[in-house]
C-alpha cells in the first residue's frame, strides 16, 4: 500500500480531484467523514491528511511515501525529498505587502516583516541587503501591518481579496507556488513500480488537461 499525506486547506480539494482523475478515488462516504486517514476505493491507497508544513515530516520521515504540498512550504522547510511532478494546482504568488506601497523606500529604520514564511522572507530581504526584524506568525499575517505589529507582511496570494480587505497592497512578488507531487527517497527505490504507476497517471491527467 502506497500512503500520501495531503495537505490539508486550499490544497486539498484540488489534490483529491486530480488523484481522483487519475484513477486515486475516496469513496462518497469517505470523503464525508471527518477520518484524518482514509484508504481509496481499490485498497492499494491510503490518504491522509495533515496541516501543510506537516506534509514534508510525515513523507521525510517515511511515515507517507508521497505527499502533495504547495511549493511555498517547501520553500519554507527545505525538506530532503523526491519533487517529481509539478501539479499545477492552487496556483498563488508568495509576496511582500504592506498598507503603503512605497513604505520599503521610506527611511523606517529596521523594517518588521510579518510572516509564516521566515526563512523565504529572511533570504529575500537577505539577498537584497535589506535588514529587517522577522516577526513569526501563524496565520492572519494580515493583521499585522494595521495593528501596528508590522510594516510589511510576506504571505500568499491567490485572488487578491485578503489583501484587499485588510487594506494592503502587493509591494513585489517573491516567486510563484502550486502544488508539488513529494516522494520519499527510499520509497522511490523501494516501492519503485507502484511509485512510478501514480507519477504517471498524474502526469497524463495533468498533461491530458493541458491539452484538453
Ligand atoms: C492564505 C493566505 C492569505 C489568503 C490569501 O491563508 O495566508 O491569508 O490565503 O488568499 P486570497 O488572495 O484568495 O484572499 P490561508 O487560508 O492558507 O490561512 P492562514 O490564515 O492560515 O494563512
Amino acid at each position: 500500500m502506497i500512503t500520501i499525506a495531503i495537505a490539508k486547506g486550499r490544497m486539498q480539494d484540488d489534490a483529491l480531484a486530480l488523484l481522483a482523475r487519475s484513477g486515486v478515488r475516496l469513496s462518497e462516504d469517505a470523503l464525508l467523514s471527518r477520518r484524518l486517514a482514509l484508504v481509496d476505493e481499490s485498497g492499494d491507497y491510503r490518504f491522509i491528511f495533515v496541516k501543510p508544513a506537516d506534509v514534508p515530516v510525515y513523507v521525510e520521515h517515511g511515515i507517507a511515501d508521497c505527499g502533495v504540498v504547495g511549493r511555498d512550504v517547501l520553500l519554507e522547510s527545505e525538506p530532503d525529498l523526491l519533487l517529481p511532478l509539478d501539479l499545477g494546482i492552487a496556483r498563488c504568488q508568495i509576496v511582500v505587502a504592506a498598507a503603503e506601497p512605497d513604505v520599503m523606500t521610506k527611511d523606517f529604520g529596521m523594517l518588521r516583516v510579518a510572516t509564516k514564511y521566515a526563512h523565504v522572507a529572511s533570504n529575500h530581504f537577505g539577498a537584497r541587503g535589506i535588514p529587517v526584524e522577522i516577526i513569526s506568525l501563524s496565520g492572519s499575517v494580515e493583521l499585522a501591518p494595521a495593528l501596528g505589529l508590522a510594516d510589511l507582511i510576506v504571505d500568499l496570494v491567490e485572488t487578491g481579496r485578503t489583501l484587499r480587505d485588510n487594506g494592503l497592497s502587493v509591494v513585489e512578488v517573491i516567486t510563484e507556488s502550486t502544488g508539488r507531487l513529494v516522494v520519499n527517497r527510499a520509497s522511490y527505490q523501494l516501492k519503485a513500480p507502484a511509485i512510478t504507476a501514480l507519477i504517471n497517471a498524474l502526469n497524463a491527467t495533468i498533461n491530458g488537461a493541458a491539452h484538453a
